[in-house]
């Protein structure tokens, strides 16, 4: 079906490059992008449009590291570095997710507060638990969402969240068995070095390789958990090595943090093909520290952007944005490396994300439509007539979920805007 969408286009094909069409057309062939026009062409006269008028058709957002099971503790408890953090808080409200019921009513919101903010695609970290993970992507899956979920494998060093020894692996291979949907796919999730003993890092890398499974983690976060590896794996002489050293460390696999990772840790990241996942509001929250994105850009390292609830304390991910854009300020003011433009910031939180799941860049033809419609008539007024630009940097420092009109993921409206 032929489908076709008006607005002010938005996008951005390349890091740091803004493209702005006024008033221009995408047109979709069952959801695939069949082209972007500032004209529309006659041949298409006669298809069915939705006219967005004034609004702006931007790129939605992907995030690319959040807990799911620490939505309850949004907004709470940030007093702690990580590892007391995590001891305090965080392995507590994990363990909760044993209830399956409870699970349900904490999913079920978690997925319709993410998608109406305009996040489209995730990659996100579950509990332990397989069941309660199952339910968490087939809520994804409900509201629309599209990307990857892990359930958690930690044997050792985490308190109430821990697994029972010998039953991480078989949980694993049950949750995967139960892994039906069209959308939301799995991805293999060793918490953190700490928390998985080197016997399940090696099954879980011998998983990865025999059925072509996606990894993610967090690596060098902060100060505390960098020694704290460096005493559980003193063969291994950086953080990254304790991934490779067990088949972990390879093309796609998502890394959160890198507050501090170095040179040789960047570049080993560029090399494999690992992406780095910049958690700005989280790395502040948690005082972990300010990462060195323009460093890793520089160096040709992937970079995504994620939200990290709740070490990160917001969900939407124009909040993570502008977050990252004031760490890179603090940043720039320590060390001197540039901070992030706004354009730049976007890409990082949209097309770079978008991006690890289909090779897109911007809205592209060929790739299902992923966009979020923006009313910014609300706003404050402007004290003048604002470019197309301007509109576009208010838009991602202002809009809130009542300023979004639609939301399209994997091509489709997603299912709360048939509600309104
Ligand atoms: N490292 C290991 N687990 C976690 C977590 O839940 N949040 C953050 N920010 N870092 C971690
Ligand atoms: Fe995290």
């Amino acid at each position: 079906m032929t489908e076709i969408l008006r607005g002010n286009l938005v996008h951005t094909p390349e890091f740091g490059k803004l493209e702005t069409i006024p008033h221009g057309y995408i047109v979709l062939e069952d959801g695939v992008v069949e082209g972007i026009f500032p004209v529309l062409p006659e041949r298409y006269a006669a298809c069915p449009a939705v006219d967005y008028k004034d609004c702006l058709i931007m790129q939605s957002f992907a995030d690319l590291h959040l807990h799911a099971p620490q939505y309850p503790m949004l907004g709470m408890g940030m007093d702690l570095p990580l590892l007391d953090w995590l001891d305090t808080y965080t392995f507590q409200t994990e363990a909760r997710f044993s209830d399956l019921d409870y699970a349900r009513q904490v999913y079920r919101q978690l997925a319709e507060d993410l998608i109406s903010s305009g996040t489209t695609r995730v990659a996100m970290f579950s509990s332990r638990h397989a069941d309660a993970t199952l339910i968490l992507m087939e809520e994804l899956e409900r509201a629309g969402a599209a990307g990857y979920v892990g359930k958690v494998n930690m044997d050792r060093n985490s308190g109430a969240a821990q697994e029972a020894a010998g039953t991480s692996i078989p949980e694993t291979l049950r949750w995967l068995e139960g892994c039906r949907f069209a959308h939301v796919k799995p991805i293999l999730t060793p918490r953190f070095t700490p928390s998985c003993s080197d016997g399940l890092l090696e099954e879980l890398g011998k998983l990865a390789l025999e059925r072509g499974l996606p990894v993610q983690s967090h690596l060098s976060e902060s100060p505390g958990e960098i020694s704290w590896v460096k005493e559980l794996c003193p063969d291994c002489g950086q953080y990254w090595e304790t991934y490779r050293k067990h088949g972990l460390w390879k093309k796609g696999t998502l890394m959160a943090h890198c507050v501090y990772s170095d040179e040789k840790e960047q570049e080993a990241m560029r090399e494999a093909g690992v992406w780095a996942v910049h958690c700005a509001a989280s790395n502040v929250n948690l005082c972990s520290g300010t990462a060195p994105v323009r460093e890793m850009l520089e160096r040709g390292v992937r970079v995504a952007l994620g939200s990290d609830i709740a070490g990160g304390d917001q969900l939407a991910m124009n909040r993570v944005i502008t977050a990252s854009i004031r760490a890179s300020k603090v940043r720039q003011m320590e060390t001197g490396d540039p901070f992030l433009s706004v354009p730049e910031a976007y890409y990082l939180g949209t097309a770079a994300g978008h991006g690890y799941f289909d090779g897109s860049s911007g809205f592209q033809e060929g790739k299902k439509l992923h966009a979020v419609v923006v009313d910014d008539s609300t706003f404050p007024p402007a004290a003048r007539e604002l470019r197309l630009e301007e509109r576009f940097e208010r838009a991602v420092y202002l809009m809130e979920k009542q300023h979004i009109r639609a939301v399209y993921s994997e091509g489709r409206l997603a299912p709360f805007c048939r509600l309104r």
